[in-house]
């Protein structure tokens, strides 16, 4: 179990950041930056014992300064999309930046997945483990209050990536963080998902409007393209709909970490679960990547070569109230947990 520390370059702004290497007793590897908290690579072993690295992304900090499909980031203030930019809270409507069609995406222009994060190894922890600040300004990004975050990464030795967030404010506001890394099992640039064989852990899902916002209602996944309560094929229904960017209302009801979903990977035997104490997830199968993006080692990562399993509140959560509510007040605590956990499938 290991941290290794180098340099990465410099911010547009001329602060150093800096490029973190987590390795457990089994050599699995996760290298994070603490630019935007992002996981650039992960390595795990497939049925033989290769390793590859099983995440999308680029070779250099630069690259991450558009990063357009936020690869592998911490999304926040608030991920997902806010219908027209606009919520109120407590009586006053607050409004942000439009920067998705008609909606605020992924927490605006400049989101936390471009902060550059104060960050730390921890000593005499069981994994190797990274703890990540940032404090995000009251007013910044439209946003309402101080919002102290720490985001703690874990390379454990059960072979997890573990993230757990903690949040704080000194005002009401609304707080709804993910991690958003793109995998592909075979091993990053190795083609398509559709062989990928998933679960999810979902009766139902928030069916929403060409924007990608919720209607609001809450409808079983039986009967649809999108019903994935026994293990099927990414692509084997995807051409009905077009490739998938859905919310999942995960069955988990109880506050410990729930399995969310299970991926596997027929030709490595790489096998990813994700256990999760949020209340949803956005299955996404990278849709919006093209021929045009260069990844790391020369890769081109076109349409359909990753997929995203980001847990989160739901969509849209601060004008819907019956979704599960995501707003922090000072005194109270925002505490989640998301974990990675690989094996294989012989
Ligand atoms: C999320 C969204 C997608 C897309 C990606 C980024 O997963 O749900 O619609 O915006 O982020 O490309």
């Amino acid at each position: 179990m290991s941290i290794i520390l180098e340099d990465f370059g410099k911010t547009p702004d001329g602060e150093q950041v800096s490029l973190f290497t987590l390795t457990n007793k089994a050599g699995l590897s996760a290298k994070i930056t603490n630019y935007g908290g992002i996981v650039i690579s992960l390595e795990v072993p497939d049925k033989d014992g290769r390793f590859d690295d099983v995440v999308l992304g680029f070779d250099n900090l630069e690259q991450y300064f558009t990063n357009v499909p936020y690869f592998g980031c911490i999304v926040g203030r608030f991920a997902n999309r806010i219908a027209g930019g606009k919520f109120t809270l407590d009586g006053v409507e607050y409004t942000l930046a439009v920067n998705n069609g008609p909606n605020h995406l992924h927490g605006g222009i400049k989101g936390f997945n471009k902060a550059l994060w104060d960050a730390q190894p921890i000593e005499n922890d069981p994994s190797a483990a990274l703890k990540l600040k940032y404090l995000g300004g009251d007013g910044e990004e439209g946003y309402p209050g101080n919002l102290a975050c720490t985001i703690i990464y874990r390379l454990t030795d059960e072979n997890e990536l573990k993230i757990d967030y903690f949040a704080q404010a000194d005002k009401p506001t609304i707080i709804n963080l993910t991690d958003h890394s793109y995998f592909n099992l075979a091993g990053h640039g190795k083609g398509s998902i559709f062989d990928h064989r998933l679960s999810i852990n979902a009766d139902h899902f928030t069916p929403s409007d060409e924007t990608l916002i919720p209607t609001g209602e809450i409808v079983p996944v039986k009967d649809t393209p999108l019903d994935f309560t026994t293990e099927t094929a990414i692509g084997e229904r995807i051409e009905q709909i077009g490739g998938y960017d859905n919310n999942y209302v995960l069955n988990n009801s109880d506050p410990k970490p729930a399995l969310a979903a299970e991926v596997c990977e027929i030709n490595t035997g790489r096998v990813m679960q994700v256990y999760t104490t949020l209340p949803g997830m956005q299955f996404y199968t990278g849709n919006f990547l093209d021929s045009s993006i260069k990844g790391k080692e020369g890769a081109i990562y076109d349409k359909h070569t990753g997929f995203c399993l980001e847990t989160q509140h739901f969509p849209d959560s601060p004008n819907r109230d019956n979704f599960p509510s995501v707003v922090l007040r000072p005194g109270g605590e925002y505490k989640h947990t998301t974990s990675y956990k690989f094996t294989v499938e012989k």
